[in-house]
């Protein structure tokens, strides 16, 4: 079954957490398992859309006709995202993006020094994604998602007015039966001038199709 007036529409969804490299065999990351954004690309290609999906993981199965390219670091995603924008007419960020990534990479194994019981790690901020694509937007819509585990509702709204989305997807991952890693989520949809829509917990393949028929509407 179609959802109305996606057909041929292009979209460009991330999916998966980032890796923050510390060295070659080292790096940090997060829970995500990518089935969100895989989610995304399956409804928006069973709806006649062109899809490219970027992602970070290679556990799950790619949808039948979504390009896939596969990156592991915040730059990587960035490259791609930018490389990708311009012809997209969606873009949802449903990877969940290092914030934090080492000042320095350093090029060989760090050894293990008996002498040192403590170590510092050197981090500094990555680039926004999001926000250095709604900077250069035209017609694209953008979707971002609020992770978060605390004050849901207040921190999606503050990233909804700071990343420049058209939507935000908040996401509470304080609990353990949706958001990371499991098959089920339930969100809460912000876009400006517009109340706010909750969606209750469901398979992550539904939540995709009710968020997409609401972006739907924007072409229609
Ligand atoms: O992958 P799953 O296991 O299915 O889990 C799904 C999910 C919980 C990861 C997903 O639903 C989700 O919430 N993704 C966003 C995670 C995240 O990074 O949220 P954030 O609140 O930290 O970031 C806000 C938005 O800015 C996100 O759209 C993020 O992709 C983007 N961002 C963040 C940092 C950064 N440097 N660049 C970005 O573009």
């Amino acid at each position: 079954e179609q959802l109305q007036g996606l057909k041929h529409k292009r979209f460009l969804i991330t999916a998966g957490g980032t890796r923050a490299y510390i060295d070659p065999v080292r790096y940090i990351s997060n829970r995500s398992s990518g089935k969100m954004g895989y989610a995304f690309a399956q409804v928006a290609r069973a709806s006649g859309a062109e899809v490219t999906l970027i992602s970070t993981t290679n556990q799950l199965p790619v949808p039948v006709g979504v390009h896939l390219i596969s990156v592991e670091t915040v730059t990587e995603m960035q490259q791609a995202v930018q490389q990708n924008f311009a012809d997209a007419d969606i873009l949802i960020m449903a990877a969940a993006v290092s914030d934090y990534e080492p000042v320095q990479f350093v090029d060989h194994k760090i050894k293990k020094n008996s002498k040192t019981k403590q170590f510092t790690l050197e981090l500094k901020e990555t680039p926004d994604i999001l926000k250095s694509l709604t900077a250069q937007k035209k017609k694209q819509i953008v979707v971002g998602f609020a992770a978060e585990t605390d004050d849901l509702l207040q921190n999606a709204e503050a990233k909804l007015a700071s990343k420049g989305a058209d939507f935000i997807i908040a996401n509470d991952v304080s609990r353990g039966d949706i958001g990371f890693n499991v098959s089920e989520n339930a969100v809460t949809i912000l876009q400006r001038q517009h109340a706010n829509i909750t969606i209750p917990k469901m398979s992550k393949q539904m939540i995709a199709k009710k968020v997409l028929e609401i972006l739907a509407k924007r072409f229609s």
